[in-house]
């Protein structure tokens, strides 16, 4: 099954295991791992049977998902950061809209797109080092993969402002009092464990129920799909200012950006 250039993708005896495989770039969302990542959700939609959830990880034990790929955001232009934001929100859309449950592993740094990935599965453990945050803001740009909509709805307005708009990072056990997260493991080997025994759990539920239950709870946040297309507008229209040029510079030369506002 493992024919892919960015992750490892395993059938194990009932579910699925799936690593994001980039850890010299700290798990980025490349295009090409968010075109691979649709395969492999494809194919799990349409085999998910006999399969009673799917791990979502990151390689290595220093992070889940650094978040999009910021080199590959030299040039983004207002149109190809449309194209960018929808890639995100099909994949994204996608692994909410599952039939078995996915389970986010978050094993170290989960920010900006790697936040917003593991708020679209349906649980999250997060190893001790786990850290979160939606830091767009410090490229002058939003969230774009949909986590200004379920950041909010996961852990409310208030904490949800916060975190987008100082960029801060918090540990797992703050996850936890958010809300963020459904339980903190020690680590790597201790949160296969638990989530091993979340899906033993989910495997003596009804799978048709289990597929509904996702369905419904889904349909409660319904009204929110233009929230997440203003999403896609908001995030193309920083795309063309001079503070995601310098944003995206100040990155790749490891400085801090001089915003101008403009
Ligand atoms: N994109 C591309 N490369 C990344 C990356 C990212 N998001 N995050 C880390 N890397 C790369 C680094 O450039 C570095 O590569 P080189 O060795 O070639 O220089 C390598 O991974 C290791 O990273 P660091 O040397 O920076 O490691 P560190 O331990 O000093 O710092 C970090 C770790 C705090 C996570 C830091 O790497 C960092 O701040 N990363 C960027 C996080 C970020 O801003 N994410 C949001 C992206 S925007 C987004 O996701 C938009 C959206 O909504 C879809």
């Amino acid at each position: 099954m493992n024919n892919y250039n960015n992750l490892i993708f395993e059938k194990r005896d009932d579910y699925y295991l799936l690593k994001i495989n980039r850890p010299k770039n700290l798990n980025a969302l490349n295009q090409d791992t968010i075109s691979e990542l649709k395969q492999c959700f494809d194919f799990i939609k349409k085999n998910s049977k006999g399969f009673y959830g799917v791990i979502l990880t990151g390689e290595g034990d220093k992070s889940f998902v650094a978040g999009a790929d910021i080199k590959e955001f030299t040039g983004l232009d207002k149109k190809a950061s449309i194209q960018f934001c929808k890639n995100g929100h099909e994949l994204f859309n996608n692994i909410e809209r599952m039939p078995i449950p996915v389970i986010a592993l978050v094993n170290g740094y989960a920010l900006g797109g790697g936040c917003e990935l593991a708020l679209s599965c349906h649980f999250r453990f997060a190893t001790g080092n786990a850290n979160f945050s939606q830091p767009e803001i410090n490229l002058g740009i939003i969230p774009g993969y949909g986590g200004t909509q379920r950041l909010t709805q996961i852990i409310g307005k208030s904490k949800a402002m916060e975190m987008m708009l100082t960029a801060k990072m918090i540990n797992s056990d703050e996850a936890f009092q958010f809300g963020l997260v459904n339980k903190v493991v020690k680590d790597n080997n201790d949160g296969m464990h638990h989530c091993e025994e979340l899906i033993k759990t989910l495997k003596r539920k009804a799978p048709i129920a289990i597929k509904n239950v996702i369905k419904s709870v889904n349909n409660f946040y319904d009204n929110s799909s233009d929230g997440f297309l203003e999403e896609i507008n908001l995030f193309s229209e920083c795309s063309s200012t001079f503070d995601f040029e310098e944003g995206v510079k100040a990155f790749i030369e490891k400085r801090c950006p001089d915003f101008k506002g403009e």
